[in-house]
């Protein structure tokens, strides 16, 4: 019997064990893919080496600390970058640190393809006449970047091509890009760290010898993937100011009503009404427009103009409800044509 209980309490400690040691964060290190040495002369395998193992590795080992235990835990990196200023510090900067410096390592390449083809190089050519040209605003972008920060090439919501800085470890995915938002498909790292070593003060000459290790091959497949990507839309969406703050109105009235709690509701009404009225004359965003919004949105200034009366005239609980209920259901049509499957 003894042995039994000994062999059953060593299974349980073994899968138990096992399923200790299979919990890993799901923010992980890329692989390199070259050598620390593979980029000499134009970056030296110090630079590369401090850059990826340790500032890095730190901006990973900060987000993941940051994420433990929260409910952002599972979210992929591109949705907690979406949000990253009203998700705070850490994760703004951790966040923005390991996608930004996962980006510049895959574009890098000791044997790169030195010049655009396809639907990129005809593109770049459309958008800012030459390859030089578009080389030009990246270098004066990344030069006049004071302090830490960032140079892109990305690609906006309608699908353009687009040059633009952050400070810090901001990037165009996040709400703080403000007007410079998209997806982007290069980027060049004008931190210190990345260069000093070998440039010291000379930001410029790193700029210049950057260019030798850029693989367009790569930026053209991250460009074809950004065109496809779902979350050209998400960013489209997170932008429409108007839409999220009566979402807000609404979270903050229905979810309460859901318990029973009408209060919030019977305070709020003018402002939800408010809300609706410049949700429905703001500028709904160019892959959203149709004639389903266009109704869905005079519907809910229509819905929250009797429910704001129906109060007033302190009208009865179940009739509050029953308007309020009706009231998400056509906020909720908007939010499903606006949402994406992914
Ligand atoms: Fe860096």
């Amino acid at each position: 019997m003894q042995n039994v209980l000994t062999f059953s309490l060593s299974i349980f400690l073994m899968v138990f064990t096992q399923q200790i040691s299979v919990a890993q964060p799901i923010h992980q290190m890329p692989t390199l893919g070259y050598s620390y040495d593979a980029l000499e002369p134009y970056i030296d395998g110090q630079t590369m080496e401090i850059h990826f193992s340790k500032h890095h590795q730190a901006y990973l080992t900060n987000l993941n600390k940051a994420l433990n235990g929260t409910k952002a835990e599972k979210l992929p990196l591109e949705l907690l970058l979406l949000g990253a200023e009203r998700r705070g510090a850490a994760i703004r900067n951790n966040g923005g640190g390991h996608y930004n410096h996962t980006l510049f390592w895959s574009i890098l390449s000791p044997n790169p393809e030195k010049s655009p083809s396809g639907k990129l190089a005809d593109d770049i050519h459309k958008t800012f006449t030459s390859v030089d040209s578009l080389k030009k605003l990246l270098n004066n972008g990344a030069s006049t970047r004071f302090g830490s920060g960032w140079v892109w090439l990305y690609v906006t919501p309608e699908k353009k091509l687009a040059v633009c800085s952050t400070p810090n470890q901001d990037n165009p995915i996040m709400d703080a890009a403000k007007e410079n938002r998209g997806i982007p498909i290069l980027g060049i790292d004008v931190w210190e760290h990345a260069y000093y070593l070998k440039y010291q003060n000379k930001r410029g000459d790193y700029l210049g010898a950057i260019w030798n290790v850029i693989d367009w091959s790569k930026v053209g497949m991250l460009y074809e993937n950004a065109l496809k990507d779902p979350l050209l839309k998400d960013i489209e969406k997170d932008d429409w100011t108007a839409l999220k703050e009566f979402h807000l109105v609404m979270a903050q009235t229905f979810h309460p009503m859901e318990e029973g709690k009408l209060e919030p509701i019977k305070t709020r009404s003018g402002e939800m009404l408010e809300k609706a009225q410049i949700l429905a004359k703001s500028k709904v965003p160019t892959t959203f427009k149709s004639d389903a919004i266009t109704k869905a949105l005079t519907d809910l200034v229509d819905g929250s103009a009797k429910l704001d009366k129906l109060i007033k005239k302190k009208g009865k609980d179940d009739k509050i409800k029953e308007s309020l209920t009706k009231l998400h259901d056509t906020f909720h049509v908007i939010q499903g044509l606006c949402s994406d499957d992914h």
